[in-house]
């Protein structure tokens, strides 16, 4: 037995290190779920994004236990900015009920369905530059931040099922629960962290941080 779970975590473990994303092509117009409201015009959606092929390093078979947990966007309201509207798109346990919805617009990207002023509004998503804390959220500034693209992922030249976000070609995700990140009301989440070129945790030189797993963020039925 511990030798078949040895031979499993090796398995996932070489696995996901041969996975070799690739950017769907024509953007938005690839993605599940496309409404086609006139040329040029659609927008694919709604959809959740899920926690895939988490790694738990910690654990003895590497199992996570936030597999195919969903997101939900959590706004920040800080006192000394309240018309700041900006915040994450995290990962929250499935207790948590309600989901936020994603979609993807031509010509805008990635958008994130936000409560504000007793209403829906979809607002553009995107990854923050600073490679040491790269979260998906919104209301940042154009040169704080890169557009977030959708990816098949090819094992041996493979296509693999599922599409996944990411940027410059990366798709792996730190995830780590955090309970009181300030201006969100003390929401426990899980929050997302792109691992590109100088991600590294800066203390360790460690690829993660304690506490800290590795996964991909999978479009929901895709
Ligand atoms: C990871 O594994 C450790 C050790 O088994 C466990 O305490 C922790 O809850 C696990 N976390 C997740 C997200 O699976
Ligand atoms: C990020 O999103 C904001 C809106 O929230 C937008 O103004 C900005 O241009 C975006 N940046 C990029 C690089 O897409
Ligand atoms: C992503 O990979 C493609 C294909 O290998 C390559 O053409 C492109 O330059 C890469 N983009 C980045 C930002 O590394």
């Amino acid at each position: 037995m511990a030798f078949l779970l040895a031979g499993l975590s090796l398995l996932a473990t070489v696995q996901a290190a041969n996975v070799k994303p690739v950017l769907v092509p024509n953007g938005c117009a690839s993605l599940p779920n496309l409404q086609q409201t006139g040329p040029a015009s659609g927008f694919a959606g709604p959809w959740n994004i899920v926690v895939d092929q988490c790694v738990n390093t910690t654990a003895i078979d590497n199992a996570c236990t936030i597999e195919g947990f969903g997101d939900m966007a959590v706004p920040i309201t800080l006192d000394d900015q309240p018309d700041v509207k900006s915040g994450f798109v995290s990962i929250v346990s499935q207790k948590l009920g309600a989901k936020s919805y994603l979609i993807c617009t031509s010509g805008i990207g990635f958008e994130a369905m936000v409560f504000y002023d007793n209403q829906n509004d979809y607002l553009p998503i995107n990854i923050t530059s600073n490679p040491a804390s790269a979260q998906l959220k919104w209301g940042q500034a154009e040169d704080e931040s890169e557009p977030v693209d959708a990816y098949y992922h090819y094992i041996d030249g493979k296509k693999q099922d599922g599409i996944f976000l990411g940027a410059n070609n990366v798709t792996s995700w730190g995830i780590q629960l955090q309970e009181n990140v300030p201006g969100t009301g003390g929401i426990p989440m899980w929050q997302l962290r792109l691992l590109g070129p100088g991600s590294e945790d800066q203390k360790t030189g460690k690829a993660l941080k304690e506490g800290e797993y590795k996964t991909f963020i999978r479009i929901d039925g895709s």
